[in-house]
């Protein structure tokens, strides 16, 4: 197993987050802590770590969000990579550098590494037709075109997939595709594009994942070969789009990089800003044998990790691979999946504000219920159970007696010792339960790690809870101070053990143990020499109450029912131009009859008057409303609308209706006031 190679040095990446809303629990639950714990235990070990995150802030989920709020794209990953940043900052993911792939550093080195693989023949061209609008003069990605999901009917699927019933699609499936754009009907037209013939890798890929990489997680190992049975397609790696990396041929203008080509090379792009910052040279860290390279992921990441952005890597030829990919599942919170459009998630900006200074109790419970193997679930019951009864019953109860006891009776120094007896015993439990925890995590056991960490605080309450120094302290006064420092001795290994899990508590507690933090082979011995000062007890874990769990709860179903009207926007099409409204000629027209339309379930014919002129309008509107709701009335008219022949009827523009959540319409009514042919303003 690669474990075993004696390698020099680390380099951990974590994916990018993209750059179109903040972090959430279950980002850090699967990337982000994983990849900090481990890291930190590397540097404890005197590894040489790099520790490279950023911002992905490329993909056309950006060009929608900044499209939709009016601003350009560059605004819209401007302010969420700073908020991006602060959380990871805030909750102590010790990154060497967070970096961003709208730098120019980035942009530089995809479009050279683009260039080489096209240089060397690595890179294969394909003509296809692609749907293209006309009136916005571009070609339009796939979340651009919606149009009737040919499974469900539902006539607001996407280009990529359908919301309502689940199915991927693709924008040539739709019925009636329409851009979101501009409203028109795109045309199909021939565009040029560079693939990755991934393919041509199969059998390298088959060989060096299902071969050399059997140690994989078996999610990982499943995952990857479930895509290698299924055969692999070369994979197109340009698009066309006017957000992202420019493809460096003059013949590709208007075009650019898949965002899923360049974003991992955003890790290399990052190693190269930090090097250049730190006077080091980047290629040792991606380009030398003896550097051991592990991406940290999510699931729904492992394809672009562990088949094509190693084939790039191998086209290219001069780096190194992936030695592990440990994606984690996902985390779904109270019972459902987290939803970014629901807001039906824990936001980590937010988190803070309602718990501040807590965050290793974040760490800790994320830890505890990490979706390594199967996804999981966050509930804030549990939250309030594992902070109550381990971190503050176990761990902040063993070192608030050790710490208390110590002050009452040797005003805050550490004793002698007299109690040799007890330390092989002591210090052989702590060092069999310090390798435990580096098996552990050596095999992305992150939740086995956290629980032989905590064995050490219970040993420690059990410890003292059995010797009863309080009892003997008049009786036997050297026996009590051999008590009090061993246990001080346990409470400062647990300072070092805890720091790659809960980095915030075990620097309090070196601080007010005064120890610094030592490598981890010396945790299993005495770290603290008699006479050493402890400063006074602080409380490191508060009790949770049942109102502040209540409160998250409250919210967080407040918030739900906020994003479910906040929804009704959440779809609003593109702003578009004062002079383009204008062009809409709003008039009042009063009903006057209503009929069926022959044959037709939906369809009604009404007649309106407009000011002496009568005009025809067929409505879908049979199954929503009745006529006696209608007839006499006055409502507002699209006067100006082109001419139809709906079932052979001419219908000479359109009546408006409100749609409710539930897609039942609503008259709208103008005031009794108001004269048929009025314009509506
Ligand atoms: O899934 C995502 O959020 C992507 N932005 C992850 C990119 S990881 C890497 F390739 F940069
Ligand atoms: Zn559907």
């Amino acid at each position: 197993m690669s474990e075993t190679r004696n390698f020099k040095r680390y380099t951990i990446t974590t994916a990018l987050p993209y750059a179109n809303g903040p972090i959430h629990i279950g980002h850090l639950a699967g990337v982000y802590v994983p990849a900090d714990i481990f890291v930190r235990y590397l540097r404890m070990r005197g590894r040489e770590v790099l520790f490279v995150g950023g911002s992905d802030e490329h993909g056309v989920p950006i060009t929608i969000r900044a499209k939709k709020e009016g601003v350009s794209p560059q605004q819209i990953v401007d302010h969420y990579h700073n908020i991006i940043k602060k959380s990871f900052e805030e909750f102590g993911i010790s990154y060497d550098i967070y970096s961003r792939t709208s730098s120019q550093t980035h942009h530089k080195f995809s479009q050279d590494f683009f260039l080489n693989l096209l240089n060397k023949g690595e890179l294969i061209t394909q003509q296809s037709l692609q749907y293209f609008d006309e009136e916005a003069g571009q070609f339009l990605a796939d979340r651009y075109i919606v149009g009737t999901c040919p499974n469900c009917g539902n006539e607001e699927a996407y280009g990529d997939q359908c919301e309502k019933c689940g199915s991927s699609l693709s924008p040539q499936e739709l019925i009636n595709p329409h851009s979101t754009l501009s409203g028109s009907k795109p045309v199909l037209k021939e565009t040029k594009h560079w693939y990755l013939p991934l393919d041509k890798y199969e059998p390298w890929l088959r060989q060096w994942i299902l071969e050399e990489h059997k140690e994989w997680k078996t999610n990982v190992y499943g995952q990857c070969k479930s895509w290698l049975d299924n055969g692999l397609q070369p994979r197109a790696v340009t698009r066309d789009l006017d957000w992202g990396v420019p493809v460096p041929l003059a013949e590709a203008q208007g075009k650019v990089l898949y965002v899923w080509f360049e974003a991992p090379l955003g890790y290399v792009s990052a190693t190269i800003d930090w090097a250049a910052r730190e006077g080091k040279d980047w290629q040792v860290y991606w380009k030398d044998q003896q550097t051991r390279l592990i991406h940290f992921i999510g699931k729904d990441n492992i394809v672009f990790h562990c088949i094509i952005f190693p084939t790039m890597l191998k086209m290219d030829g001069s780096y190194i691979l992936p030695d592990n990919v440990p994606a984690n599942e996902f985390m779904n919170l109270e019972g459902k999946k987290i939803s970014t459009s629901r807001n039906w998630a824990v936001w980590l900006n937010e988190y803070l504000e309602d718990f501040p200074g807590k965050q290793d109790v974040l760490r800790y419970v994320l830890t505890a219920n990490m979706p390594e193997t199967k996804d999981n679930d966050f509930t804030w019951k549990n939250f309030q159970h594992h902070n109550n009864n381990e971190l503050a019953a176990i761990y902040g109860n063993l070192v608030n007696r050790a710490i208390v006891l110590t002050h009452k009776y040797y005003n805050g120094k550490v004793p002698e010792n007299f109690l040799f007896e007890d330390e092989e015993s002591i210090y052989s439990f702590i060092a069999n339960k310090r390798d435990e925890v580096s098996n552990h995590l050596e095999q992305f056991r992150f939740r086995d790690a956290l629980n032989s960490m905590m064995d050490v605080a219970r040993f420690g309450n059990k410890y003292l809870t059995e010797k009863e120094p309080w009892k003997l302290v008049k009786s036997s006064p050297n026996i009590t101070k051999g008590i009090i420092y061993n246990v001080l001795q346990i409470i400062a290994n647990l300072a070092l053990l805890s720091e790659p899990f809960l980095p915030f508590t075990a620097k309090k507690l070196r601080e007010v143990l005064n120890i610094d933090l030592l490598d981890w082979d010396s945790i299993g011995s005495p770290l603290l020499k008699t006479c050493d000062m402890i400063a006074e007890p602080s409380i490191l874990f508060e009790q949770i109450t049942d109102e502040m769990i209540e409160k998250q709860l409250n919210k967080l179903h407040q918030n739900d029912n906020k994003a479910i009207i906040q929804n009704n926007l959440s779809d609003l099409k593109p702003a578009i131009k004062w002079e383009d409204f204008d062009k809409i000629d709003l008039r009042i027209g009063r009903v006057l009859s209503v009929d069926k339309v022959p044959d037709a379930d939906k369809l009604l014919k009404l007649e309106l008057d407009f000011g002496g002129i009568t005009r025809t309008i067929i409505s879908g509107i049979a199954q929503h409303i009745k006529p006696e709701e209608i007839i006499g009335k006055n409502v507002i008219v699209v006067a100006n609308l082109e001419k139809k022949k709906i079932r052979g009827i001419e219908s000479e523009g359109m009546v408006i209706f409100a749609e409710n959540k539930d897609g039942k319409l609503l008259p709208i009514f103008a005031d009794d006031n108001a004269n048929p042919g009025d314009k509506v303003k």
